[in-house]
C-alpha cells in the first residue's frame, strides 16, 4: 500500500485522471471534482516528502499540441486548492520537464503537460513509457477514470517502476466491489441516459445480484419501442431497438427490469415545450418522452426506500430543463432519504445533477469515472487496475 512506501526524497509519478470539463468555449473550469478527489493523494506524498510529478490526460487532443488543451488551467486550480505553486514541466516529457522534476525540493509538485498531446501516451509506445519512468522512482496510479485506457501512462509505467494505487484509484475499487457484490439485498440499479446499449453490459452484469432494475431517461424510448408501443415522434435506431430487445429477451434480465408505466411528453424538444403526462401504453403519435411520470415515480421511489443498496447511472429525464427535471430530482430525494443503503453514484450527468440538487453528501461513493465504472459495472477487467498488481 502507498503508506507503507518509503517515499521521502524520492521523485513520484502520480497518474491522476484530471480530465476535467470545461465552460462552453473558455478555459474556465465547470467541474473541479476531479481536481479535489486527487487531492488526497497528493497531500499524502506530500506530507510524507516526496516529489510529486503530477501527470495527467485532458480531452482528445489525438498525439498533437492543440492550444485549448493545455494543462494550464488545471494547473493554476490544483495550485489553488492545494495552497501551494504546482510548477509547470513544459511538456508531457522532454529536456524541460527533466530539467523542472531535478529541480524539485522534497514535498514540492510539478505537472507535466497533457500527456495525449504525444502520440506515445495513447500507443502505450515504450519509448513514451520509458521517458516518463526516468522522471520517477515510484509510479503511483490514481486515475481511475482512465483506468479502462490501456495507455503509456496507465499500464506502460507500471512495467517499468515500483506501481502503487493511490489512495481514490483504492476507494474506486471498494465501492464498485461492494456495488456488484451479491451480499447487500434488496439491491436498486436506477440505469438513465439516452442509450440502451451503452447500459446493456451493465444491466446484464447486475441483474443476477439485483432485485430492481429501475429504467429512466431516454432509454425508455428504446425499451418501449422494443415492447411495440408508440413512442412519439423519436426515431429508435436499429441499433438500439437491438439491445432493448436484447434485454427484453433475457429471462434474468427482464424478471427484474422495471419500466415506466407512465411518462411525461413534450409536444417539442424543448425545455418550454407544452406538455402532457400519460401512461406509457399510449403515448401519442408525436411527441418526446422527457421524463417518467408521477405513477412511475411513486413506484421507483418504493423500491429505492427500501433497497440496502442502490446503484445510480443516468438522470430519468431531461433534468436540466426545470419542466422535465421531477424524476431525476424525486430519485434524488428518495436516494438522499434513505439513511442505512450504501450508495454508489456515477456518470458525468448523474454527478451533475446530484451537485446541482446539492445531494452530494448524501451518497456514500460518487465515483470520478465515466467510461471507466461503466466497464467496471459490466464486469470486464481494466488494464489499468489489473497493471497495479498490489492495490
Ligand atoms: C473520462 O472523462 O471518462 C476519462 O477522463 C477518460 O477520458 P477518455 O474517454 O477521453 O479516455
Amino acid at each position: 500500500m502507498i503508506e507503507d512506501v518509503e517515499v521521502s526524497g524520492k521523485r513520484v509519478l502520480l497518474r491522476a485522471d484530471l480530465n476535467v470539463t470545461f465552460k462552453p468555449g473558455s478555459t474556465r473550469i465547470a467541474d473541479d471534482s476531479r481536481i479535489h478527489a486527487s487531492v488526497a493523494t497528493i497531500e499524502l506524498l506530500r506530507s510524507r516528502g516526496a516529489r510529486v510529478v503530477l501527470c495527467s490526460h485532458l480531452g482528445r487532443p489525438k498525439g498533437k499540441v492543440v492550444p485549448e488543451m493545455r494543462i494550464e488551467p488545471v494547473r493554476e486550480r490544483m495550485s489553488e486548492v492545494l495552497g501551494v505553486d504546482v510548477g509547470y514541466a513544459g511538456g508531457p516529457v522532454g529536456e524541460e520537464a527533466e530539467r523542472v522534476v531535478e529541480s524539485l525540493n522534497d514535498s514540492d509538485v510539478a505537472m507535466l503537460e497533457n500527456l495525449r498531446f504525444d502520440p506515445g501516451e495513447e500507443d502505450n509506445d515504450a519509448d513514451f513509457s520509458n521517458s516518463l519512468a526516468s522522471l520517477a522512482d515510484v509510479f503511483v496510479n490514481d486515475a481511475f477514470g482512465a483506468s479502462h485506457r490501456a495507455h503509456a501512462s496507465i499500464v506502460g509505467v507500471a512495467d517499468l517502476l515500483p506501481t502503487y494505487a493511490g489512495l481514490l484509484m483504492r476507494a474506486e475499487i471498494v465501492a464498485l466491489e461492494r456495488a456488484v457484490d451479491s451480499a447487500e439485498r434488496p439491491a436498486v440499479a436506477i440505469l438513465g441516459g439516452s442509450k440502451v446499449a451503452d447500459k446493456l453490459g451493465v444491466v446484464k452484469n447486475l441483474a443476477p445480484n439485483t432485485d430492481a432494475v429501475l429504467i429512466g431517461g431516454g432509454m425508455v424510448s428504446a425499451m418501449l419501442a422494443a415492447q411495440g408501443k408508440s413512442v412519439g415522434s423519436v426515431d429508435v435506431s436499429d441499433d438500439e431497438m437491438k439491445a432493448a430487445k436484447e434485454l427484453l429477451d433475457d429471462p434474468i434480465v427482464v424478471d427484474k427490469l422495471h419500466l415506466p408505466t407512465d411518462v411525461i411528453v413534450a409536444e417539442e424538444f424543448s425545455g418550454d415545450s407544452r406538455y402532457i403526462e400519460t401512461s406509457a401504453d399510449s403515448v401519442p403519435e408525436s411527441g418526446f418522452i422527457l421524463d417518467i411520470g408521477s405513477q412511475t415515480i411513486s413506484n421507483y421511489v418504493d423500491a429505492i426506500g427500501t433497497a440496502e443498496k442502490i446503484v445510480w447511472n443516468g438522470p430519468m429525464g431531461l433534468f436540466e430543463w426545470e419542466a422535465f427535471s421531477g424524476g431525476t430530482q424525486s430519485i434524488a430525494s428518495a436516494i438522499s432519504d434513505n439513511e442505512s443503503a450504501f450508495k454508489l453514484a456515477g456518470g458525468g450527468s448523474t454527478v451533475e445533477a446530484i451537485n446541482s440538487l446539492g445531494i452530494a453528501d448524501a451518497i456514500t461513493h460518487i465515483s470520478t469515472g465515466g467510461g471507466a465504472s461503466l466497464e467496471f459495472l459490466e464486469g470486464k477487467t481494466l488494464p489499468g487496475i489489473a497493471a497495479l498488481h498490489v492495490i
